[in-house]
């Protein structure tokens, strides 16, 4: 039987041993933290894929993030760490719906948020993080834009690239969304004193009470910045223990005790060994068209975003 700093030394030891770079989206636990050679948002993991000069990916996160590993980096080996993780809003919208709303739409670029499935993105124009959406639907030439599929990180962008015209369709994080205005007025009763830090995918009347907004890797930096000594997140709370953890003088308070993504969740430290170990997780394998033209849709994101 291993300890947890057994197991991850023995993890570490095993990295390095096969060559495998472990990147980890900023929701996973922190003992998987504390072995990753990358943590970050979903911008961050993107751009670190493509850097990475490992043989070997392991995704600790969920699948559409593995995804954008392979089509990335497609001579490479890459696993998902647990292969139920997938993210509920990438399976809300498919091929064939939006393929009709492009056929009602001609003349929209079609912008899709990262969380979509590679099917989908082979048929959208360019991809956007919550941390580069903003930038990137600005450097877009076309006024016309079709954002899919969440609807709230599409009206946050909306309210700051007034310039063009953005249609939303009904999609969104389940997660964010259990998140309310009511829970912002027990939270600011029961701290008056904390800044409020929340994500994009939060409905707006949630959104609209924020101090900031932004993306996961936004909120910490935010927090670590700042001279404030508490703060209420309103993101996955996984983010309020890593805040703990780097900024031990401050006081962080989940906005709800409801937003958990299971999915994040899923991914254990047993689960990180057994992949290093060779037992574990699951390879992604794209055919080559899918790969190619979804590609095409991560790359733009790469170019526009810099
Ligand atoms: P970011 O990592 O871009 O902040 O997005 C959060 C998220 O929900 C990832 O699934
Ligand atoms: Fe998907 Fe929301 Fe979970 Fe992120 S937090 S993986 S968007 S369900």
């Amino acid at each position: 039987m291993f300890t947890t700093r057994e197991l991850q030394d023995e993890i570490i030891r095993l990295k390095k041993e096969k060559d495998v770079c472990i990147l980890a989206h900023a929701y996973q636990s922190h003992d998987i933290w504390e072995v990753a050679d990358y943590v970050g948002d979903s911008y961050g993991l993107s751009k670190q894929a493509a850097a990475a000069s490992q043989k070997t990916v392991l995704m600790c996160g969920v699948r559409f993030m593995a995804e954008t590993v392979k089509i990335l980096s497609p001579e490479k080996k890459v696993l998902l760490s647990n292969p139920d993780a997938g993210c509920p809003m990438a399976e809300q919208m498919d091929v064939e719906l939006i393929s009709g709303v492009k056929e009602k739409y001609p003349d929209y670029t079609v912008v899709a948020y990262i969380n979509t499935t590679s099917a989908l993105k082979t048929i959208c124009d360019v991809c956007v993080t919550s941390s580069s959406a903003v930038q990137i639907v600005k450097n877009i030439e076309n006024k016309n834009i079709l954002f899919i599929p969440d609807c709230n990180l599409g009206k946050w962008v909306a309210d700051q690239v007034l310039e063009k015209n953005i249609k939303l369709l009904q999609g969104g994080c389940p997660t964010h969304v259990r998140m309310s205005k009511h829970d912002v007025e027990k939270a600011r009763a029961a701290h008056p004193d904390a800044i409020l830090l929340v994500h994009p995918e939060c409905l707006p009347e949630v959104s609209a009470l924020a101090d900031y907004r932004g993306s996961t890797t936004g909120i910490m930096d935010y927090a670590k910045k700042s001279d404030a000594k508490e703060f209420i997140i309103g993101t996955e709370n996984s983010i309020v223990q890593h805040l703990q953890f780097e900024c031990p003088d401050k006081k962080f308070y989940p906005l709800s005790k409801d937003c958990v993504c299971h999915n994040m969740k899923l991914t254990t430290l047993a689960d990180v060994y057994q992949c290093v170990l060779g037992t574990g997780g699951e390879e992604i394998l794209l055919e080559d068209e899918i790969r190619e033209k979804a590609g095409r849709c991560i790359n733009t994101m790469l170019e526009l975003g810099q």
